[in-house]
């Protein structure tokens, strides 16, 4: 597995491969089963497939949240050999902002609600560092989480906006045993946290009153930014003391749900 720090190191590696099909899974890291589901997935879709661990300070909109995201680079390489990627990209915040993020990608619609109504220019820096990341990368796919059903939404927007030549893959949600989405994220919970957390999606998976759900998980700990329907699904993020949770889920009867 090679691991390519700069852009044009990845230049030449990527001027190198005869490859047809060359997939992309983009990351901040601290790798859990989620992230290796996309991996299998652009390893059985395509010739080549490369990684990038990233933690991309520009959609972080509170330092905290930024100091704390966890890192685990050791493991994360280890897991990567392991599932049999060809190459790892681990750029530094100059190579990818050599502007110093004076240019930004914004979407004014979609990224202005749900997470982007508590997150403050959060959807730029994830869109902007995922348009950089496939300019660099020049993949021919790139598959990318439903976990984060609005940022999946708005990558493929862009993508499709200004004619990327990439196509986008959803790829569904990993559950641990009890059924809390895997994020790296729940690195951060401690062991009350843990179990307040697979709460999330039993409440929303069994009520079918957006109120209820939001009364319910009141009750629990959690402290609800929002519960909204958006296309066939129901979308969630909420606090646990100051880590922050989202999770969804189809929802096919949407008659059923009532505000
Ligand atoms: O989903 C993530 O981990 C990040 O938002 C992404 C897509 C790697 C961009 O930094």
């Amino acid at each position: 597995m090679k691991i390519i720090k700069t852009i044009e190191s990845y230049d030449l590696y990527r001027s190198s491969l005869k490859t047809q099909s060359l997939g992309f899974v983009a990351t901040m890291g601290a790798l859990h089963l989620g992230h290796i589901s996309l991996v299998e997935q652009s390893l059985k879709n395509n010739q080549t497939t490369v990684v990038s661990i990233f933690i991309n300070a520009t959609q972080f909109d509170c330092i905290n949240d930024l100091n704390n995201y966890p890192s685990a680079l050791d493991n994360d390489l280890k897991l990567l050999k392991q599932a049999g990627v060809n190459a790892v990209f681990l750029p530094v915040y100059d190579g990818i902002y050599p502007d110093d993020y004076v240019f930004q990608i914004q979407e004014n619609r979609l990224s202005k609600k749900l997470c982007g109504a508590y997150r403050d220019g959060h959807f730029d820096g994830v869109l902007t560092v995922v348009m950089k990341l496939l300019n660099i990368i020049k993949p021919t796919n790139a598959y990318f989480g439903e976990k984060d059903f609005q940022q999946l939404t708005l990558i493929k927007q862009m993508v499709s906006a200004f004619f990327i030549n990439t196509v986008i893959v959803g790829c569904p949600i990993i559950r641990e045993a009890d059924g809390l989405a895997m994020s790296s994220r729940n690195l951060r919970l401690n062991k009350l946290q843990r179990q307040q957390a697979v709460l999330l999606y039993q409440t929303i998976s069994s009520h079918k009153n957006i109120k209820q759900m939001r009364k319910k998980l009141t009750e629990i700990g959690f402290d609800v930014d929002y519960i909204e329907v958006m296309n066939d699904r129901l979308l969630v993020a909420a606090y646990l003391d100051e880590i922050r949770l989202i999770d969804n889920i189809e929802y096919k009867n949407m008659k059923e749900i009532s505000a």
